[in-house]
């Protein structure tokens, strides 16, 4: 499951789309974590799209990511801004990829 605490155990390498990239990153295996507020290990998600369906604000769109050993897409947090905290996401993804910090 990704790390609730990664802001503390990982530094901020990188930025994509205007949010933060968590790293280490080693592409294309390693690649880190996207987002902050609404966060998905990038490392951990397999493509499952239950939070793409089921976001009701629509934060989320599908990136690719050739050459990653567990998907070849992620769930990337575009619009992370627009999180309403539901807790949908964190909910639904069946690896934990997803951390919202609701506060
Ligand atoms: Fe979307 Fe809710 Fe997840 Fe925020 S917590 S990204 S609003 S599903
Ligand atoms: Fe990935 Fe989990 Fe979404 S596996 S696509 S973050 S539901
Ligand atoms: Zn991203």
């Amino acid at each position: 499951a990704i790390d609730p605490q990664f802001h503390e155990n990982r530094e901020q390498v990188d930025e994509h789309e205007g949010h933060a990239v968590w790293g280490p990153v080693d592409e294309p295996e390693e690649l880190g974590i996207h987002g902050t507020h609404v966060a998905v290990d990038f490392d951990i998600c397999l493509a499952d799209g239950a939070c793409l369906e089921d976001c009701p604000v629509d934060v989320f769109d599908w990136i690719d990511s050739p050459g990653h050993p567990e998907s070849e897409e992620k769930a990337d947090p575009a619009r992370e801004a627009q999180c309403i905290d539901c807790m949908l996401c964190v909910d639904v993804c069946p690896v934990d990829a997803i951390d919202v910090d609701a506060g």
